[in-house]
């Protein structure tokens, strides 16, 4: 079944405590962005795990490896590079094993090199985990063990852990309790998964600050450290709790805290399909991400939208309705698109619901103590919710009184889990590291805590149903705007050589110009800059020259007589200007090289709708430029490190 917000999940676990809001002082911050996988089953267990990696490879892919418990013990393959490498040296022919663990990384300590990559087995070469997250007391355990003459291969903490591990086995000669004593040695965080060649009926998995999920097959569980490596298994999940280990066996699956007390893990079922983390046909997910905005954006208002009455239905804000309806401020975190999102969130928020709006890069936030009280709303925006800025900075928040909201993607993720309550924005799984369907998706929802805010407050029945109106017209607007893709690859090929890039906008289409230049910036790596177009005559304009493209987006809104002047100046530079125009605007082709039309909609959702062509012309240019459009370089989808 479907969740339709945040509560709903706390209903549906019922007397569970598996997905309560837990307190921010249970909740660490992983460290490592990297991919896990698990399996124990009667299936071959390399490729199965192999398979499970590329689905994660989003989560970091600068180095594989895999191993499997084999009848003469361990069949370990690790290398530097994605998981198509792994995949190319595991010798499956030779393998039998139906259990085994799985990593892809994203370096966080140590450079990504074949030693450095996970698995890492302890000093008998017989238990080998993978591990994401920090060891902080790595350099005293690791000093500790070498003096007893334990050795090291790598410069990962995550080896310390393994050959930790081994060392209490030598002493308990049980996988369980050793993996138990060596976790509650450790200082920080880890998601982890252990097996071993001593006992070939058995995967440990544990959790503290680095999500674990495990899936329950027919006679076979799949453990990960996220859905997608899960789902063409089997829907039937349990996430772990933080100081939670789990102990697989294939006849079942028992779930303790790491002290040993019993937990009732509780039976969730993954509310998307196989399909929607596949990339159907598209050249690239981003591709797919992008096109399948017209149904994203849809979602994100299913059920919530109220045309006639001019209002808003949001399940997930129930709870704290009367604090939100007597919020003197709203502080909004996030950390990259997601802080655009934020920014854009801003004029909507203000305009509506007439609340004053701060928008803070989360990675910054607590670190100059800000002066926060009970009667602010502060929500997180994130697409994975696992994001350790933005989780850090909510902790603050928390701690300093605030009501904390989340406007969230993934279902059950730690920010979800950690809000008081919050709008989940059902953008289904997003797989291209640059932000799409998200985005749009974050606009929307902020779009409908706006219009809900403003009928809270001053908004008229009737102002509010003309926006509701709109909102729902956005849809096939974003559906129009992908029918004519091709225009903007044209204009993407005559400027895909372009070494810098300006991407202009003002008022609300000033966040979208900061996202264009984003997502041109990440997957193609030429060097874009946004800015408020008034501002370039403040200094960036030194820049401009022939070969600098400068996108404007120009929609007709109060604002625009003010752009065209800020064209003018860039055009007596001898800039080229890509114009992003209303429909019908024939002005505007008087001064711009190249033009790309959008419909015309409220100007406070314009910015939704001047998204799409920027996606679509950053994608363009990177396929031109043949980069890799999925997983650019030096990027994770889902950054767990601060
Ligand atoms: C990473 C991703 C960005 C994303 C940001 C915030 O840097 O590469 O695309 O916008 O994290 O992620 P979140 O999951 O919190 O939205």
């Amino acid at each position: 079944m479907r969740s339709k917000d945040f509560f709903q999940i706390i209903k549906k676990i019922g007397n569970s405590t598996s997905l309560r809001p837990i307190k921010f002082k249970n909740i660490l911050i992983g460290r490592a962005m990297c991919g896990i996988v698990g399996y124990i089953g009667a299936k071959s267990a390399a490729g199965l795990i192999v398979n499970g990696l590329k689905r994660l490879e989003y989560r970091g892919y600068d180095s594989a490896g895999v191993v499997t418990v084999e009848d003469d013990g361990l069949y370990v393959e690790k290398c530097e590079g994605k998981v198509a490498e792994l995949d190319r040296r595991v010798k499956y022919g030779e393998l039998r094993a139906t259990l085994g663990v799985g990593h892809t990384r994203w370096a966080t300590h140590g450079a990504p090199t074949d030693a450095n990559a996970h698995p890492h087995t302890d000093n008998s070469g017989a238990i080998a985990i993978v591990h994401n997250g920090i060891i902080e007391n790595h350099a005293a355990i690791k000093s500790k063990l070498s003096e007893k003459g334990y050795i090291f291969r790598s410069e990962t903490d995550s080896e310390v852990l393994a050959v930790l591990i081994g060392c209490h086995y030598e002493r308990l000669r049980n996988l369980e309790e050793a993996a138990r004593a060596a976790l509650s040695e450790i200082e920080g965080t880890f998601g982890l998964a252990m097996v071993s060649s001593h006992d070939r009926d058995i995967l440990i998995v544990a959790r503290r600050g680095s999500p674990i999920v495990i899936g329950m097959g027919e006679g076979e569980y799949i453990a990960a450290s996220d859905a997608s490596a899960i789902i063409q298994h089997t829907r039937q999940v349990i996430y772990l709790e933080d100081n939670e280990m789990a102990v697989i066996r294939r006849g079942g699956c028992l779930t303790k805290t790491i002290q040993n007390v019993a937990t009732k893990g509780k039976i969730h079922e993954l509310d998307y399909d196989v399909e929607s983390i596949e990339k159907g046909g598209f050249a690239h997910f981003m591709l797919k991400e992008i096109y399948e905005q017209p149904t994203s954006f849809r979602d994100a208002m299913r059920g919530r939208l109220m045309v006639e009455d001019g209002n808003v239905k949001l399940g997930g804000l129930r709870l704290v309705e009367d604090k939100i309806r007597n919020a003197k401020r709203l502080i909004l975190l996030g950390c990259g698109t997601a802080w655009h999102a934020g920014l854009a969130g801003e004029y909507m928020l203000e305009r509506l619901a007439k609340i004053p709006v701060e928008v803070e890069y989360a990675s910054e936030f607590r670190y100059r103590n800000p002066i926060i009280s009970a009667d602010d709303v502060v929500i997180a925006i994130s697409q994975s919710g696992e994001t350790a800025d933005t989780l850090a900075a909510l902790r603050e928040a928390k701690l300093k009184g605030a009501t904390i909201l989340g406007v969230v993607n993934v279902v059950g993720s730690t920010i979800a889990r950690s809000t008081d309550a919050g709008v989940y924005i059902h953008a289904g799984p997003e797989i291209g590291v640059a932000s799409t369907k998200a985005f749009t998706s974050q606009l929307a929802a902020l779009a409908l805590l706006a219009l809900y805010l403003g009928r809270m407050h001053s908004l008229s029945q009737l102002e509010g149903s003309m926006i509701a109106e709109a909102l729902r017209t956005i849809p096939e607007k974003i559906q129009f705007i992908l029918d004519h893709a091709e225009s903007v690859r044209s204009i993407a090929q005559e400027y895909a050589k372009a070494d810098n890039f300006f991407f202009l906008g003002r008022g609300a289409n000033f966040p979208v110009a900061l996202e264009g230049a984003l997502k041109l910036k990440e997957i193609s790596y030429i060097n874009a800059q946004g800015y408020p177009a008034a501002e370039m005559k403040h200094g960036p304009i030194a820049l401009i020259d022939d070969k600098t493209p400068a996108l404007f987006i120009v929609p007709k809104d109060e604002l625009y007589e003010k752009t065209l002047s800020n064209i003018e100046e860039v055009r007596a530079r001898g800039g080229r200007i890509i114009a992003i125009a209303g429909e019908g605007d024939t002005h505007i082709q008087k001064l711009a090289e190249s033009v790309i039309y959008i419909p015309n909609t409220l100007p406070i959702l314009q910015p939704i709708l001047a998204t799409i062509p920027l996606q679509l012309l950053a994608y363009y240019i990177a396929v031109e430029r043949g980069t890799n459009v999925d997983m650019p370089r030096n990027l994770a989808k889902s950054v767990t490190v601060e």
